[in-house]
């Protein structure tokens, strides 16, 4: 097991903060790895016996010998699914459209999930309510995308497991950092990065499942274009499973966070689809398409007649400060000596290459399109809205592609560019600079 998970004093605290609404027990005399007694049979797991618990080699079965009162069973956790997308009535309607019903009936009772992970998403339900929120979407959406792919059953139930584990390993992570909404520092990013990795290991001790959940456990924040994480693998060493996961938990970003603050449903993904579209593997946005058509979702009336006039203006001002970080960008990768070799430079060559693509597309440098927006008046917004809306969106998700591409920087000056280069001190401040901008750029857009 990794270290972090081995040496998981945040896993025992969530434990202990559990038991103060649900009984958490030893359900066997616990020993540590010398044979010494540490808890009795019978014992609560509560702040008292934490130092017992924390640092001790037992700890990798500790879940086995334990119980959690009220623990998930296939049938709850099979209505959490169900109440969960009810919630959302495009959700609702994309599950119903596609008859999953029966396929999330099989997945979750006829499969007889193992018990210890019921109670580790027990754990993870009372103590970090919306990661278990974003681990049923997620599992429930790449589910319904492996079946639309025709993936084999197999791979489907892999998908089911995958999804149900791939966030665990943040019970194992100090619990401000998962729950913290602004930009980490480089050793809180460095902490976050570990959690496919523990869970993976978390996943070796829950059942001998198929490689395939391991691998797409760990490949969940990979991406096909090289820009995930942690090791900025590309298409072809990359599994349908993990990407399914990644692709799943994405759009569940969208949907619950940034689309229930503006009103949006999956009926607006498209823009975020579009400009993902290297991101993940092809087929799988095909499917994402055809679930998407089939459930007949209404796009809807987003922008407020009144005040509408205001988004064209916004998208001007963004075109104007996204051009001037892709300039920097651009500025920056050109100061990058020749010599400088790795996966990280590789994987910032592809988020540029990417991103000037996106920009040569998107119409940002069109006269046309400029003017097009600057002339839009009150009388044209029936003609007019769901396009700005779909530019908009467009140009959140460029923001978003900046910012993943900027987040490889530091590894890239601190690994890759050879020490002999004075030109390190003047790329650090370059990149000081382009998180500035980004920074700026990202406050107006909110
Ligand atoms: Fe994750």
């Amino acid at each position: 097991m990794s270290k972090e998970a081995g040496n998981n004093e945040h896993y025992v605290n969530h434990l202990s903060d559990v038991n103060e609404t649900n009984d958490v027990v030893a359900t066997e005399d616990i020993y540590n790895s010398t044979g010494a007694l540490l808890l009795p049979k019978g014992t609560a797991i509560e702040y008292r016996v934490h130092d017992f618990l924390v640092g001790h080699k037992m700890q990798q079965q500790l879940d086995a010998l334990i119980s959690v009162e009220g623990c998930l069973t296939d049938k709850s956790l099979e209505n959490e699914f169900v109440d969960y997308i009810q919630k959302y009535p495009d959700l609702a309607k994309i599950h119903e459209s596609s008859k999953f019903a029966s396929t999330l009936n099989q997945l979750c009772i006829e499969k007889q999930i193992p018990r210890i992970l019921l109670q580790k998403l027990t754990i993870l339900k009372i103590q970090l309510p919306g990661i278990f929120d974003q681990t049923l979407f997620s599992t429930w959406l790449a589910c319904l995308l492996a079946k639309q792919m025709k993936l084999t059953p197999q791979q489907v139930t892999n998908t089911f497991y995958a999804g149900l584990i791939h966030d665990l390993g943040l019970l194992h992570v100090e619990p401000t950092l998962v729950n913290k909404k602004s930009h980490y520092t480089s050793e809180e990013w460095h902490s976050i990065k570990q959690h496919m990795l523990i869970s993976t290991a978390i996943a070796k001790l829950i059942h001998p499942f198929d490689d395939e959940v391991y691998r797409a456990i760990k490949e969940h924040h990979e991406r096909c274009d090289g820009t995930g994480y942690p090791n900025e693998l590309h298409d072809d060493k990359l599994c349908n499973v993990g990407q399914l996961i990644g692709l799943a938990d994405m759009i569940c970003h969208i949907r619950t966070r940034q689309y229930n603050l503006t009103g949006k449903s999956m009926a607006n993904i498209l823009p975020y689809l579009q400009i993902n579209l290297n991101s993940f593997k092809f087929e799988s946005y095909q499917a994402m398409y055809a679930i998407l058509q089939r459930a007949e979702l209404d796009i809807g009336e987003l922008l407020d007649r009144q005040t509408f006039l205001s988004v064209p203006k916004r998208i001007i001002l963004q075109r104007v400060r996204m051009m001037q970080l892709h300039f920097a960008f651009s500025d920056f990768v050109k100061m990058l000596p020749p010599d400088t070799h790795g996966k990280h430079r590789n994987a910032l060559l592809d988020s540029y290459k990417k991103i000037s693509n996106i920009i040569t597309r998107g119409g940002f440098t069109s006269p046309e399109t400029l003017d097009w927006l600057e002339n839009i008046k009150d009388a044209d917004y029936n003609e007019v809205h769901q396009e700005l809306q779909e530019l908009d969106d467009m140009q959140y998700e460029l923001l978003w592609l900046f910012k993943k591409a900027f987040r490889i920087i530091p590894s890239c000056i601190n690994e890759e560019v050879p020490d002999k280069h004075d030109i390190t001190s003047q790329l650090k401040e370059k990149m000081t600079i382009l998180d500035q901008n980004l920074l700026q750029a990202w406050t107006d857009y909110q």
